[in-house]
């Protein structure tokens, strides 16, 4: 059998994840069936505050740990529906700047940032983060919360965004780890390998290499990954009931029925998910 350790490097891969049997081929960037796979995210999204595993009331606690002054800048690959950006504007009155590769995400974004705080210093790109950098050295607070397949995964993710904070600055990272030894059946049914995730404890020293200080830790709950999990499947078959001549419909409904099966299975119990917030020490060169 696999093993998870904590000295376990992430392996590379590309692409959004998802419910957890599509997890494995999308961080590897491979296309399951026909349907695009922006469409199939932006409909399984739609219902989400945050694309990831936290909760409103987790992610206002993350907020409140940041020590930000007004007019910090803030730097967010992978940023989705820009809820973040928008809260850290709203409550903090930072500048922020994101990009992301979805056409249906960002929209969201702009939208959200123009109806609460218009007046927000903040810009949304549309494409790869890694080739959007911001300058080496410069922002306050760099982030990538789910979607370090950017940077070839969890190390590679926390060196780019070391580079980009400036020294004495903040890095947010959120990142999957294993809460317990992966069953076989699991990790083919996800198309995943022990080797793509580490441990909780084996993320914060995957950074401690990488030359970063751990500041805090927000483990997910169960609730959160339920929420994150079923709103998926729920948009998918609101979708499907909504729009029965959709040619994508078979295949939507499929992947989001094997992916809620495959996390009820196994994923509950098995694979976790954190936020993790780390300091790049002041005295550190780019
Ligand atoms: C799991 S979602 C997380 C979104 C957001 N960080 C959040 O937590 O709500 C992953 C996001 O990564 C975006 N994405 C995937 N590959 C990307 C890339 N190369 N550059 C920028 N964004 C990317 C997807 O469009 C999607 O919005």
């Amino acid at each position: 059998m696999a093993t998870a350790t904590a000295d376990a490097t992430p392996a590379a891969g590309r692409g959004p994840p998802g419910p957890g049997l599509t997890l494995g081929a999308t961080r590897r960037g491979r296309t399951i069936g026909a349907m695009d796979t922006w469409k199939y995210f932006g409909i399984t999204h739609a219902d989400h505050l945050v694309c990831n595993p936290t909760s409103p009331e987790r992610l206002d606690e993350l907020i409140g740990l940041l020590d930000l002054p007004p007019g910090a800048h803030v730097w967010e690959a992978a940023c989705g529906k820009g809820e973040l950006l928008v809260r850290l504007a709203e409550r903090l009155g930072i500048r922020g700047t994101g990009v992301d590769l979805s056409p249906y995400e960002l929209p969201v974004a702009r939208s959200r940032a123009a109806a609460r705080i218009p007046a927000a210093e903040l810009t949304f790109i549309e494409g790869d983060a890694a080739a959007h950098p911001p300058e080496p050295a410069s922002v306050d607070l760099a982030v990538c919360l789910g979607a370090s397949w950017i940077w070839g995964g969890h190390r590679g993710t926390l060196a780019a965004l070391r580079g980009f904070a400036r020294p004495g600055g903040l890095v947010l990272v959120g990142e999957p780890y294993w809460k317990r030894q992966p069953d076989p059946a699991y990790l083919a049914a996800a198309e995943l390998a022990a080797a793509d995730f580490s441990t909780l404890h084996g993320n914060v020293k995957i950074a401690a290499e990488e030359g970063l200080t751990l500041l805090y830790a927000l483990p997910s709950r169960d609730e959160d990954w339920d929420r994150y999990e079923l709103l998926q499947l729920r948009a998918a078959e609101r979708f499907a009931l909504a729009h029965p001549d959709d040619p994508d419909v078979g295949e939507l409904l499929a992947r989001a029925r094997r992916g809620t099966d495959a996390y009820l299975r196994w994923g509950r119990d098995t694979l976790g998910w954190s936020i993790y917030l780390f300091r790049r020490p002041p005295d550190t060169t780019p």
